[in-house]
């Protein structure tokens, strides 16, 4: 199978590109990716020299890249995105720009080349925001995104179905929580805390850190990925969730015993402006059509991660620094 892979040198984009390189090692890869401030190539350095691994930098708003790229492939998985919601409330040009005229392009390339199968890799973001005794957000929960960024995701789920409906593209759509893991970019809540805590900084906690996420180990999203392409009805949107939820004041005590830590580390700061209070979902959809479920617990994970960190410093040091983005110029020799 080939696979395009859209913003493959991302956080989720490069654990599924290792994940599909070591279970299909036949699978031919192509990374589409524009290493914006979020794309690292250090995250997919092992898999440099390997002949079904191919790079190639370029933006999913470019028309004739994206049009000769979608000729030779067999599935489109986009996880290309602008995706962090502070940035987007500070600035959302960028996220109109990739989530959505990006994900429009790609949409045409994949009709205009003989209706490509195509999986577009989605947020749970796009459903709002739950009270405490909501129940849990499923495939047929309304949209009411309300974050720009969320605006934005939820403007391409609508594209993604609108092609399937019109012209039969053969599309798959999945809804996931927060996800967590190796490779995690430290801008958000978990990669943050812990490089900060390794770093004897403090954690700055949003308002009174009651807010909710629910949690997935990233390795479980990169499966239920891998199920959908694979045997996922064609027109059909899975949610994916990690039946762990915390509010943020948990996670925060949680990574601070693990690391040794006290509550002297926590700096309360202002609230992010319009912060969604609570996500909680229900797989039961791909749990029975696919039998996927979460299979690493919040604790192992969280354990897993903060290890992960303290192994590969340099890693999240290159980030913290800026040198990261030197490493495309010195294996591809351009500036
Ligand atoms: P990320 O910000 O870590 O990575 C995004 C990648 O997309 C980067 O490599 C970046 O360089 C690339 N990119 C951005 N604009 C591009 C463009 N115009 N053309 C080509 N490449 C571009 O994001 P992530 O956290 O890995 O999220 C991946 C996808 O999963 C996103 O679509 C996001 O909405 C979705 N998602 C994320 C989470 C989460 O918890 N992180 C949860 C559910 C869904
Ligand atoms: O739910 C899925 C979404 O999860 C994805 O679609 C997004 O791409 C991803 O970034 C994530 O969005 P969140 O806004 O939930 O993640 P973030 O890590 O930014 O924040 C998690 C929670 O922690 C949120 O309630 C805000 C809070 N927070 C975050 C940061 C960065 C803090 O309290 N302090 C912080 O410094």
């Amino acid at each position: 199978m080939k696979l395009l892979v859209t913003g493959g040198a991302g956080f989720i984009g490069s654990n599924f590109v290792h994940y599909i390189a070591k279970k299909y090692p036949d699978y031919q890869i192509t990374n589409l990716d524009l290493l914006t401030y979020a794309g690292n190539l250090e995250n997919l350095k092992a898999l440099e020299g390997n002949p079904n691994y191919k790079f190639v930098k370029g933006d999913i708003a470019d028309k004739d890249l994206v049009n000769d790229l979608a000729k030779d492939v067999d599935v489109i998985v986009h996880f290309a995105a602008e995706s962090h919601v502070d940035r987007s409330i500070l600035d959302s040009s960028a996220f109109i720009h990739t989530n959505v005229v990006g994900t429009h392009n790609l949409l045409e390339a994949a009709k205009n080349n003989g209706n490509k199968r195509f999986h577009h890799v989605s947020t749970d973001e796009v459903f709002g925001s739950l009270g405490p005794n909501d129940p849990a957000f499923n495939e047929n929960t309304p949209y009411d995104p309300r974050s720009p960024y969320s605006a934005s995701k939820a403007s391409s789920d609508h594209l993604v179905r609108a092609y399937y409906h019109t012209y039969g593209l053969p599309v798959t759509i999945s809804n996931c929580s927060n996800n967590y893991g190796p490779y995690h970019f430290p801008e958000k809540l978990i990669p943050l805390f812990v490089t900060n805590l390794i770093e004897d900084k403090k954690v700055p906690l949003y308002g009174d850190g009651m807010n909710i996420r629910d949690w997935l180990y990233v390795e479980d999203h990169c499966q239920a990925i891998d199920l959908i392409i694979h045997g996922g009805r064609i027109g059909e949107t899975y949610c994916v969730g990690g039946a762990s939820e915390k509010t943020n004041k948990e996670i925060t005590y949680k990574i601070l015993e693990l690391m040794g830590k006290d509550e002297g580390s926590i700096e309360f700061v202002k609230d992010r402006p319009g912060h969604d209070k609570r996500y909680a979902i229900d797989f039961s959809k791909i749990k029975n059509e696919l039998g996927w479920e979460p299979s690493v617990s919040f604790e192992e994970g969280l354990q897993k991660t903060i290890e992960w960190f303290k192994n590969n410093e340099a890693w999240w040091k290159n980030i913290k620094n800026g040198d990261y983005k030197n490493y495309y110029a010195k294996q591809y020799g351009e500036k």
